[in-house]
């Protein structure tokens, strides 16, 4: 046994329990032995063995491999079998683990964005319809191609780590404003197939991708990223399927028209155009449905100057010099090299 045999931790877990159709929540505390190797999952199963039988999770393979162990932990999703009791309170920078905000304490909630069923059990169905959603096989069809090259799988077997834990959907902020988002988890596995040689309707793919609560509804906030315990890195899949999106032509979208007037913006101005961009996104329609945001914005003397183009901005020709070197040398997002799939991004 480590030297922290003897420790004593609390572990505050919010419990639920449905009754009347209405989930009911209370925090409940627990006092559980620890050492240097236990894990949230260790600990959980010795509240259950020793405590409280009724206490429910999910959990299987105690190794990282099954998915089915991802709960809400210290303001974090993280899987229970991979997280040591050690590195939550101590902080870990190497796993990029924040140390504990409360001393000894250990607070444990099931996976957000999805409704809770027990305890730490959440109800995975529509995560798993979003994926069923996007046809999650190979498809034959016009586009599919016998070659299939090692630089173009390295991208399909990053994304194929994927084990469905759910982490970066329990995690993703678009998601808090959006639940019909198809989420990081749905949008990974999309790249798996469009990033497919072998797959025959990459473009109908991409089209679909480019629609409501697809690609361009992540807000890139990272989160799904830190998220995963696999190293899929979603977000950079998600910002990959824009780059093929847009190079093919898939450009009739709010998205993809924000992304080339600010790309047009930064090249020409050095800075945003806030105004004009939403009017060149949105269309007049659009930006006539923003009036009360603006005239908010306005009574707060928060609305931009739209005319960035009375002063130069400093370092200007650094980032036109920037933008001339990717033009000569543009980076190709599927093969681009040293890239090990989408988390190389
Ligand atoms: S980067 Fe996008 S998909 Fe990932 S968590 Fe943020 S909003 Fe969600
Ligand atoms: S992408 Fe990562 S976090 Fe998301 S479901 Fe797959 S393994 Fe879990
Ligand atoms: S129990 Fe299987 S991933 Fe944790």
């Amino acid at each position: 046994m480590s030297d922290m045999a003897s420790t004593t931790v609390t572990f505050r877990v919010l419990r639920g329990t449905i009754i009347n159709d209405k989930l009911v929540q209370k925090t409940q505390d627990f006092e559980v032995p620890v050492d240097a190797r236990t894990t949230v999952l260790s600990a959980l199963e010795w509240i259950k063995g020793e405590i409280d039988g009724t206490l429910t999770f999910r959990r299987s393979c105690r190794a990282s491999i099954c998915g089915s162990c991802g709960m809400y932990i210290n303001g974090r999703t993280r899987l229970a079998c991979k997280t040591k009791v050690t590195d939550l309170l101590d902080g870990n920078a190497f796993k990029n683990i924040a140390p504990a905000k409360s001393a000894g304490v250990i607070e444990v909630g099931p996976q957000r964005n999805q409704p809770v069923l027990k305890d730490l059990v959440v109800d995975i169905t529509p995560f798993y319809d979003k994926v069923k959603k996007l046809d999650p096989f190979v498809q034959d069809g016009p586009e599919k191609q016998i070659h299939v090259s090692k630089d173009a799988f390295s991208q399909v077997n990053m994304v194929s780590n994927c084990i469905m834990c759910g982490n970066c959907y329990s995690d993703c902020t678009a998601m808090v404003e959006n639940p019909n988002f198809f989420g990081p988890a749905a949008l990974a596995k999309a790249y798996r197939f469009v990033a497919d040689p072998r797959e025959g309707h990459k473009t109908e793919r991409l089209q679909e991708l480019s629609e409501k609560n697809g690609i361009w509804d992540c807000t890139r906030c990272n989160m799904c990223i830190d998220a995963c315990p696999k190293g899929v890195a979603p977000m950079e899949a998600i910002v990959k399927l824009r780059s093929l999106a847009m190079e093919a032509g898939i450009t009739d979208n709010k998205g993809a028209k924000h992304a080339m007037v600010f790309k047009d913006d930064i090249a020409t101005w050095g800075v945003l155009n806030e105004p004009f961009m939403l009017l060149k996104t949105a269309g007049v329609v659009g930006a006539l449905g923003q009036l009360g945001n603006a005239l908010n914005l306005a009574k707060k003397g928060k609305i931009p100057n739209p005319f960035p183009f009375d002063h130069k901005v400093e370092g200007l020709d650094e980032v036109k010099a920037i933008y001339q070197e990717l033009k000569a040398h543009p980076i190709d997002v599927k093969t681009r090299s040293n890239d090990d799939g989408p988390g190389a991004g």
